[in-house]
This record gives C-alpha cells, structure tokens and sequence, in this order.
C-alpha cells in the first residue's frame, strides 16, 4: 500500500479580462492556492485540475496556467491531470494546456472530441472523464465516455480509483446551479456500481458540497476563482473566496479535506454581508 497526496484545484476562470463579472480576480485566486500549498511545504504526487480551468477557453489562458504549475515549487514536478468545464474549449485546452505540461495525463481524441484520461501512482488510479457539451453549461456524459469509463474499470486498480469530471452527479442546492447539473447520472451509478471507484470528486458548483452516489462518496470541490453562496437557493451569489482539496490515500484510508483560503480582494464589489 503506497502513500499518495493529491491537491485538486478547480474552477480556476483564468481571463483576459482585469476580472470577472461576478468582480473577482481569478489569477489572485490561483496565486492565493498555490502560495498556500508552497507555504505549507507540500509535495502533492497528482494535482488534479477538475475544469472551467479558464473563464472563455482563451489560449493564454492555458498557458498562463502551465506556467504556474511549472513555476511553482510545490507542483512542478506532479503530474497532472486535468477535465475540461463549460467554459472551457477542448481543442484549445489539448493544444494550449496539455502540450505545454511537462508531466500530464494525456487525454484520449483529437480537436473537439472529448478529453477523457487515466493516470495511476502507483497502484492508485484517476480516471478523468470530460462531461462537457459543447456549447452548453450543463453536463453529461458521451455514450464513447461511458464506453471509456467501462472499458477502463474492467482492469482493476490494486489501491482503487479516483474518478473526476467537471460535473457533479449530486445536484447543488443552489436552483441554477442545479439545473445545470449532469444529466442522467444514473449512468455514472451503473458503470461504476461493482467496480473498485472509492471516490467521485467534481467541480462546477463554485462552493464545497458532499453527498454519495450510490454507496461511493461524492465530493464537490470549491472554486479558486470565487465562491458561490450555499445558503442561497433560488439564486446563484458569487461571494469572494478560494478554496481547494487535498486528498490523501494510504494504508489509513482515502480523505478528502477541504482547505478555506483567504479571499482574495474584490476592489470594485462590495461584498454580501
Ligand atoms: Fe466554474
């Protein structure tokens, strides 16, 4: 039984842009989870980067990126594993992210068709499956990435996977959000229902959030870029944060823990109290 740690980043919306229209900066945001990964002297083996890693799939933005990855102290030398989001470009993201990684998961297709990948270390295995559609916001799975995750699962892991996609298969309690959820998780439930998954780990939702499908834990990462509001139901709130997971796997067992990282400054935005 190895040891492994891995820092899931997610929902990074690097932009062009000064900021976000919600009013966040999100390269702060990035530098705010890179700097408290440094500071606390990790050496993550995986990073996983769970989608909408840029805010309008722009080219610098996957470079901008590959180039803190690369110049951080703490994850250059991990590989990485990454999905595409909604807001995303997959073309863009093979040719502007992927190729500039020194160390990735690379993902299955060419041009616009889905980026699906497996990474192992050691005998621990992440499967990373692309629940975009193009054009939309909300998610599913493409009958070939069905096929992926089947044909993949055939092959056990002997310390078990980790599956990650964009969209969460456990609906946010924020409406909106909700509505653009995974379609027909079910058929992440049948595929992976027998198999030796112990953990789904996902984006999207902009806020921490756990639940399970089936018998297997499900874990919603927060943003990087900015938070959404939990509390609030019926609208999607942006509120200033950052946050990220890491997930340690070893003979004790697999946990998720999400770190709350400061805020990084909404100059031009008041804040909901
Ligand atoms: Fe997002």
């Amino acid at each position: 039984m190895g040891s492994h740690l891995l820092v899931q980043l997610s929902d990074t919306h690097l932009t062009t842009a000064p900021r976000l229209r919600a009013g966040a900066e999100p390269a702060a945001g990035l530098a705010v989870a890179l700097a408290a990964i440094e500071r606390h002297g990790l050496r993550p083996d995986v990073v996983l980067l769970s989608g909408d890693l840029t805010d309008r799939g722009e080219a610098s933005c996957y470079h901008e990126l590959a180039e803190a990855l690369a110049s951080s102290s703490a994850l250059g030398g991990a590989l990485v594993v990454a999905v595409p989001g909604n807001h995303d470009r997959r073309a863009a993201m093979r040719q502007h992210l992927f190729a500039q990684l020194e160390r990735a998961a690379l993902p299955t297709g060419s041009g616009d068709e889905p980026l699906n990948s497996v990474a192992w270390h050691g005998a621990l295995r992440v499967i990373a499956l692309d629940s975009t559609i193009p054009g939309e916001d909300a998610g599913a799975l493409a009958p070939a990435t069905l096929d992926f995750l089947t044909d993949e699962l055939a092959r056990p892991a002997g310390e078990g996977t980790i599956l990650m996609l964009h969209h969460p298969p456990i609906d946010s309690p924020i409406e909106p959000m909700a509505r653009l959820g995974l379609r027909a998780p079910e058929a992440i439930a049948e595929a992976i229902a027998g198999s030796d998954v112990r953990l789904i780990t996902c984006g999207h939702a902009h806020h921490h959030c756990q639940g399970a499908l089936g018998a297997i834990p499900v874990l919603v990462a927060p943003a990087t870029a900015y938070l959404a509001d939990p509390l609030a139901s019926v609208e999607f709130q942006p509120v200033a944060g950052c946050g990220l997971v890491r997930i340690d796997v070893d003979e004790r067992g697999i946990r998720a823990s999400v770190a709350p990282l400061p805020a990084p400054a909404w100059p031009d935005r008041a804040l909901p109290a």
